[in-house]
């Protein structure tokens, strides 16, 4: 009978108690990968004593296409589906309360600010197509990223090994996603500035190198060059058919 009592004491006293305010949240690995939940989910905790578990799978509270927009990742709205509860109520409100706003705008990757908090206005949008001029973006690669890549067999003697080729590169599945975006892709942040869409880069941190200066345009030409070159071969087993 002691024991018993001792065990049940035991089971009290466990911190599970400290827990019960907690609920579980979806969502898709591209977010989890930017590393911004890390940022904004522990703040949340601290606020709230809420704690929030994520997982890939449907749980109490989902961030994805649907309910309500919460925050914006360049031009995708991230919105908050969440069954009714006092915790994922408080998350919600804590969202779009000012605190909160600022919490999502002050999560920043080589300074700059990956997540916005306004979601009601349309920014510009940075999505291209491929119908850039590949002939161009076969130039503005050679000059303003062959110094580092192996942008064709031109530059191959000229680049420094310790960056991927752009044939390497053509193999993602996200070659166009991670060209579009490499502005905002390390090391690039530091030294790239692209017309009417970075900040200037600040009083205190210059560009440490010879800056990369592109347009819009440039981007899509580069990104419809890369369209065209044949992917490096990686050694991948050869198929038999
Ligand atoms: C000063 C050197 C330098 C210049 C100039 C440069 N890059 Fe890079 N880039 C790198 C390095 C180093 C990496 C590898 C980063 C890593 O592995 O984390 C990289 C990676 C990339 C990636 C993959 C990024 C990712 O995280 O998936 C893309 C895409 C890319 N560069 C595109 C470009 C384009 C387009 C230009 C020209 C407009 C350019 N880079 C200019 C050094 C450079």
């Amino acid at each position: 009978m002691l024991r018993t009592l001792v065990c049940l004491i035991a089971v009290a006293a466990s911190p599970v108690l400290a827990q019960d305010k907690t609920f579980t949240l979806q969502a898709p690995d591209t977010l989890v990968e930017t590393g911004f939940l890390k940022h904004l989910l522990p703040r949340f905790s601290l606020k709230s004593n809420i704690r929030i578990t994520v997982q890939p799978t449907p749980g109490d509270a989902a961030l994805g296409s649907d309910g309500t927009p919460v925050f914006k990742q360049g031009d995708t709205v991230w919105h908050l589906a969440k069954t009714d509860g006092p915790f994922t109520d408080a998350f919600q409100e804590w969202l779009l309360s000012d605190v909160g706003q600022r919490t999502i705008e002050g999560f920043k990757k080589d300074g700059t600010a990956l997540f916005s908090a306004d979601v009601t206005r349309v920014v510009q949008t940075v999505t291209l197509d491929l119908s850039g001029d590949a002939a161009l973006g076969e130039k503005i690669s050679l000059s303003q990223c062959g110094r580092c890549h192996v942008v064709n067999d031109t530059n191959r003697m000229n680049a420094i090994g310790s960056s991927p080729s752009f044939g390497l590169m053509r193999n993602f599945d996200d070659w166009q996603e991670r060209f579009e975006t490499f502005f905002l892709l390390k090391p690039h942040p530091a030294f790239t500035q692209v017309t009417d869409v970075t900040d200037p880069f600040p009083e205190h941190l210059p560009s440490p190198i010879a800056p990369i200066e592109v347009t819009l345009e440039e981007i899509e030409a580069i990104t419809a060059y890369v369209g065209s070159i044949t992917p490096s071969d990686l050694g991948a087993p050869i198929q038999t058919q």
